[in-house]
This record gives structure tokens, sequence and C-alpha cells, in this order.
């Protein structure tokens, strides 16, 4: 059998990005309305400012304006609930994104359901979950929507067809499941209490894995032809690379899913990177620029 198709993340969501950047130039010409994110970094964690760094990069290159906040790692939670105060009610701001996770002095549950929903570009405020799985329009969590994305472009109609989700988290596991389920699959959600995992997983025509434990799911736990979106983003050591000058061991990126041997039974496959990831912050700047056109009362773009 011939390896899988390997599906190009990075060039979908330069797609994506192109089209969102046509919708905030009609949004300026036809308006004259300039679309906004604000995101909110609380403390000094590196990946947290990666993150950060890249969603303010590529909001700019769309056409919007980006507006970074930042709170010092011992900040008191009602810092930051004031600051949140302050933008849902300032009409320029469009979309509020707090950069997860959070110090431990902050609730994290209580600062998501502080954010207006109507400018929650994560979709993670209560209300906003209660809309995805009650049907009803609402900003959808970036990174489960990039993987629907990409599905859909593999697979197109995905009526009927059997997909497994393993990780159960609000960030990703849970609102994949919805989305799935309103694509009409027949949906599964395992996890690390879940017996005979590689078998069940083993049943799925569409297998979307978000556990964070690098290359944890084998070639042989995955059906032949099946469809593979691997959310993970896994740092490992990599002594074949050589050493640093330090004498660390140099490091590279994996996936949830041992990618080599995945890519002989799959029939398509996201890789790490270059998969899901470009496609998440793609998918909120999408959310941010249909967000401006809804709180301006206009219909939502093409995007
Ligand atoms: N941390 C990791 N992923 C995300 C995300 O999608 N949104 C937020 N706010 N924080 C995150």
């Amino acid at each position: 059998m011939s390896d899988a198709t390997i599906i190009d993340g990075k060039a979908f969501a330069a797609g994506l990005r192109e089209k969102v950047a046509a919708a905030v130039t009609g949004l300026k010409d036809r308006h004259g309305l300039e679309a906004r994110l604000d995101v909110v970094l609380v403390g000094d964690d590196p990946a947290s400012h990666v993150y950060v760094r890249n969603k303010g990069k590529q909001t700019e290159e769309a056409g919007m304006v980006s507006v970074e906040h930042r709170l010092a790692v011992d900040a008191p939670e009602q810092e930051l609930l004031g600051l949140i105060d302050r933008v849902n009610g300032d009409p320029a701001v469009n979309g509020i994104l707090v950069q997860l996770p959070l110090p431990d002095q902050i609730d994290e549950q209580k600062v998501t359901a502080a954010i207006s929903p109507e400018k929650d570009v994560d979709g993670f405020h209560v209300v906003n979950v209660g809309r995805l799985w009650t049907g009803a329009e609402a900003p959808v969590p970036c990174t489960p929507y990039g993987c629907l994305l990409m599905l859909k472009e593999t697979l197109g109609d995905l009526k009927g067809k059997r997909a497994m989700v393993l990780g159960r988290s609000n960030i990703v596991g849970k609102p994949m499941a919805a989305l799935l389920l309103a694509e009409h699959c027949t949906v599964n959600i395992a996890h690390s209490r879940t017996r005979d995992l590689p078998e069940r997983c083993a049943e799925a025509e569409i297998l979307v894995v978000a556990v964070g434990r690098p290359e944890m799911v084998r070639g042989d736990w995955i059906k032949p032809g099946a469809t593979v979106i691997d959310v993970g983003i896994n740092r490992i050591d990599a002594p074949e690379k050589g050493a640093n000058e330090d004498g660390s061991p140099k490091t590279r990126l994996v996936g949830d899913v041992a990618f080599d041997e995945a890519v002989k039974v799959a029939g398509a496959i996201t890789p790490v990177p270059g998969g899901v990831g470009p496609m998440t912050i793609a998918c909120l700047l999408r959310n941010t620029v249909i967000a401006a056109c809804r709180q301006n009362g206009l219909p939502d773009p093409e995007v």
C-alpha cells in the first residue's frame, strides 16, 4: 500500500488567511471599520510568548489591529478581571483572547466567563459552548475548527463517518466532538481511562488525536486508509541531531502520533509541524473578522 496523503496545513492556512485579509479590506473600504484583536498574556511562559507573538504578527498581516496586554506572572486575579472589563466595554475591540494556561492564583473558569461572549474569539465562554452543542450560531474554538476544515477538504462530506476523538479537553477534544456530531459523524471520545484504546482507535475512519503525549498513537492503532489529524505539538530530545554548545541534546517537534508508522497505514495524515498548528491562528483571525461584522450588524463575511 502506498503512503498516506500528507495534509498540508501550512498551505491551507495561507489560503484561509488570504480570505480573511480580503474580508478585512472589504470591512474597511465599504464600511470604514477596522477589526481589532486584543490578546492578554499573563506571566512569561516561553511557549505562550511565541504563540502570542505569532498571533500579533499574523493579525497585522491580515490588515487588522493587534493590541497586546502583558501582566506580571504574580498579577492578582482582580487586575486581569479589571482589564477584561475595560476591553469588554471598548467598542473598538472586536475580539479578546486571554492566553492559557494562567498562573495558579488566577481561576481560568472565572476569566473565561468574564469575557463578553460576543468578543470571545476562542469560543470558550460557557454561553458559546452551549451554543455550539445546541447548533446555534457561535464562535467556534480555533484548533478544532481548523481540524474540521482539513477533514472536509480531505474527505468531502463527513456524514455517517465513524470518528474517534482521542482527548477530552475543553479546548480541543470536547468541541471537536461537537463539530463532528454536527457534520453527522458517529462520534466516540476516548481518554486515558478508555479500555482497549488501540482497538477502539482502529475502528475509526476519522481519528483526531489531542492528548499531549509524544508519539503515543502507533501505526497499529490506525484503521488502514483512515484520515488522521494530529493536534499534538511535543518537543523531545533528538540526540541523533547532536548537541548544543552547552552540551544539552538538540530537540525536535513531534506529534501525538508516531508519524513514520502511521503514514504507512493511514489514507491521509497531518504532519507535525505544518499540520494543525498553522490552522489554529488562521481560524482565530477568521473568528475576529466575523466578530467585527456581527458587532456592527453586518452579514458574516465569506471566510
Ligand atoms: N493556549 C493553547 N491554546 C490556546 C487557545 O487556543 N486559546 C487560548 N486562549 N490559549 C491557548
